[in-house]
C-alpha cells in the first residue's frame, strides 16, 4: 500500500523527537516490522478481539510518562505499577505483547524496545482489523518507572466532558481534533459494564439514565448491564462490527449511542460535532483514516525517550 507523503513526513520529522526514525533498526534488526506482523497476523487470527485491547495498550502507555512501555511493568513489592491502576484493570494483551518480544529477542537480543514493539503492535492491530496504516518512526527506548498514582491521574475517565478532555489531551500535545479523531478508535472493543453504567442508573437528581443518551439504547443497554455493580458483562462498543475498524462509532455518536460520557460529549462542541456528524455520512471514510493515521503518529511521539535514556528492556513485564 503507498504511505502518502505527509505521514512520511509526518513519521519522520517530528522535531521534539528528532531521534525517532522510521529506518532505526535497519542495521541491528532489519526485519523488526516483518517479525513484528506475522506474529500480530497469528494473534489477530486467533483472537480477533485482540485488536481492540491492542490498540488501547499503546493508548494508556503513552499517555503516562510518554510511549515507554511503563504501563507492561509489573508491580514489585513496594510499587504499585501502572498496570495495577484502576482504569488499567480492563487492560488485555500483554501476553500478546511478552509473545512478540520474545521473537524479536530470539532475532535480535537487546535490541528493540517494549515501546516500538507496543508502537508497533497498536499500529499492526488496526490494519489487521481493517483500518488505515501509517509510518512508525522507531528508536523509543524503555522507562524504568511504572506508577499506578501517576496512570489514575493521567488517563482521561469515561465521564469526561469536553473541557476535561481538551485539558488532559492538550497536556499531552494533543489538540481537540486529535480527540475527536483518536476516540474513533471506540470503533473497536468492548467495554466493561461499570465503564458506562452510571449513565443508566440513578444518573442525577432529575434524571435516571443520562439525557444525552439515546433512550431505546439505554433501555438495550440496561438489560446487559444491570447494575452498577455488574462488573462482569461486557458490551460491544460499536455493535455489530466492534472486531472491525470502519467509522461506524461516528454513526453511533451522531445517533447518540456513544457508550461513555465522553463519546457522547463529543457532540457538545461544535467543532467536535461538526466532525462527527461529517464522518458519520459515510462519505470521509478516508478522511477519517488519513486523520486517524496522523493522530496516532502524534501519539506514539508523546514523551518518547531516545538516544541514551532508559534501556532496551530484556522482558516488557520487568527492569532489566
Ligand atoms: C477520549 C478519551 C477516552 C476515554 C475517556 C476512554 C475510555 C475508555 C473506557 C472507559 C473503555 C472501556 C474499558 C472497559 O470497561 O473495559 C475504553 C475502551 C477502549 N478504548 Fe478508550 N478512551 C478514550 C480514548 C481512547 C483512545 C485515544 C484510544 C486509542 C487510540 C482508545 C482505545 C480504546 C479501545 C480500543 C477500547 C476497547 C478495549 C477492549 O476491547 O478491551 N480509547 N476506553
Amino acid at each position: 500500500m503507498m504511505i502518502p507523503l505527509t505521514l512520511l513526513l509526518l513519521a519522520g520529522c517530528s522535531s521534539a523527537v528528532a531521534q525517532l526514525d522510521i529506518g532505526y533498526y535497519s542495521k541491528t534488526c532489519p526485519n523488526v516490522e516483518a517479525i513484528v506482523r506475522d506474529e500480530m497476523e497469528k494473534i489477530i487470527s486467533a483472537a480477533p478481539s485482540l485488536a481492540g485491547p491492542l490498540l488501547r495498550l499503546h493508548f494508556h502507555d503513552c499517555f503516562v510518562r510518554g510511549c515507554d512501555a511503563s504501563v507492561l511493568l509489573n508491580s514489585t513489592k513496594g510499587n504499585l505499577a501502572e498496570m495495577d491502576a484502576d482504569p488499567n484493570k480492563s487492560l488485555r494483551g500483554f501476553g500478546s505483547v511478552e509473545r512478540v518480544k520474545a521473537k524479536l529477542e530470539a532475532a535480535c537480543p537487546n535490541t528493540v524496545s517494549c515501546a516500538d514493539v507496543l508502537t508497533l503492535m497498536a499500529r499492526d492491530a488496526v490494519v489487521l482489523a481493517k483500518g488505515p496504516t501509517w509510518p512508525v518512526a522507531l528508536g523509543r527506548r524503555d522507562g524504568k518507572v511504572s506508577s499506578a498514582t501517576e496512570a489514575a491521574d493521567e488517563l482521561p475517565p469515561a465521564y469526561g466532558d469536553i473541557p476535561l478532555l481538551t485539558k488532559i489531551f492538550a497536556s499531552k500535545n494533543l489538540d481537540v481534533k486529535d480527540l475527536v479523531v483518536l476516540s474513533g478508535a471506540h470503533t473497536l472493543g468492548t467495554a466493561h459494564c461499570p465503564s458506562y453504567a452510571d449513565r443508566l442508573y440513578n444518573f442525577s437528581s432529575a434524571y435516571n439514565a443520562d439525557p444525552s443518551l439515546d433512550s431505546e439504547y439505554a433501555e438495550k443497554l440496561r438489560t446487559r448491564c444491570k447494575s452498577v455493580d455488574d462488573k462482569a458483562m461486557l458490551s460491544e462498543m460499536d455493535p455489530g462490527s466492534y472486531k472491525t475498524f470502519d467509522t461506524s462509532y461516528y454513526r453511533n455518536v451522531a445517533k447518540r449511542r456513544g457508550l461513555f460520557q465522553s463519546d457522547a460529549a463529543l457532540l457538545t462542541d461544535a467543532k467536535t460535532r461538526e466532525y462527527v456528524q461529517r464522518i458519520a455520512t459515510g462519505k470521509f471514510d478516508d478522511v477519517f483514516f488519513k486523520d486517524f493515521s496522523e493522530s496516532m503518529i502524534k501519539m506514539g511521539n508523546i514523551g518518547v525517550l531516545t538516544g541514551a535514556e532508559g534501556e532496551i528492556r530484556k522482558k516488557c513485564y520487568i527492569v532489566n
